[in-house]
């Protein structure tokens, strides 16, 4: 983990791996405005090839390679957050619906959606650096990342923090069937082939459960600060 080169890599990266509703995407927001860096939602580029998939029918293997290819995306600032658009067309809530985050975790099983999808996701890691959050961002994105973090929680609290995401953002949502989808998207994820949800050897692993957001953003900055010699607070 604390790679003593650390300091001398062009770009640094912290990944951020783990399930949905582990917390991996609000530590990371936090994490990118507290270090000033560079955030990569990778989940958002599943979800983007899922949505784009979806609203032109396709389900073929090639053409969905084609679409993770070719798609044209664009992130913007927005307050805090990142504004996504597919085509010109603003998609950030669309890209969360449950039926595409579904859809996403389907399509991220085939290799070549991901293999096409690799090198747009090292395209991030810029000066004066990345948080990259992802499923297997330690493992095959950037495996020589100097900090890895690996984040879990109980799958009832995971769902019950992704109910409260979604109904802040006005999107419909039943507990129940949260749970259960997050279940088998766990199982998707984690059984596939090609780059599967596990964390890398050298992650540090943190179970979030008890955790409340500002004690793991600052256990992740304290690691930061001293893998990376940078001093924030
Ligand atoms: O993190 P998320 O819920 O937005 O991700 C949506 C789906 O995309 C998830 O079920 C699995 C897939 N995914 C992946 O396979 N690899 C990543 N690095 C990120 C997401």
């Amino acid at each position: 983990m604390h790679n003593q080169l650390a300091m001398n890599d062009p770009v640094p990266v912290i990944t951020l791996d783990g399930p949905g509703g582990s917390g991996k995407g609000t530590v990371c927001l936090l994490l990118a405005e507290k270090l000033r860096w560079h955030i990569l939602d990778s989940g958002s580029l599943y979800r983007l090839t899922a949505l784009e998939s979806m609203q032109k029918n396709v389900s073929d293997e090639a053409q969905l390679i084609e679409i993770a290819n070719n798609m044209d995306i664009d992130y913007r600032p927005d307050g805090a957050r990142l504004k996504v658009l597919l085509s010109g067309q603003d998609v950030t809530d669309a890209i969360r619906a449950e039926p595409v985050g579904s859809k996403a975790s389907e399509i991220a099983a085939i290799a070549g959606v991901r293999q096409a999808l690799l090198e747009r996701q090292r395209a991030f890691a810029v000066s004066p650096g990345l948080l990259a959050d992802g499923r297997d961002m330690g493992t095959v994105v950037f495996p020589h990342a100097a900090l890895k973090i690996f984040l879990t929680a109980r799958p009832e609290e995971r769902a019950k923090r992704r109910y409260k995401q979604l109904k802040e953002k006005g999107i419909d949502a039943n507990l129940p069937e949260l749970v259960a989808e997050l279940e088998a998207r766990d199982k998707r994820d984690s059984e596939r082939s090609a780059a599967p949800l596990k964390a890398a050897d050298d992650a540090v692993l943190l179970d979030t459960t008890e955790m409340s957001i500002d004690e793991v953003v600052n256990q992740v900055l304290r690691m930061a600060n001293q893998c990376f010699g940078t001093s924030v607070v």
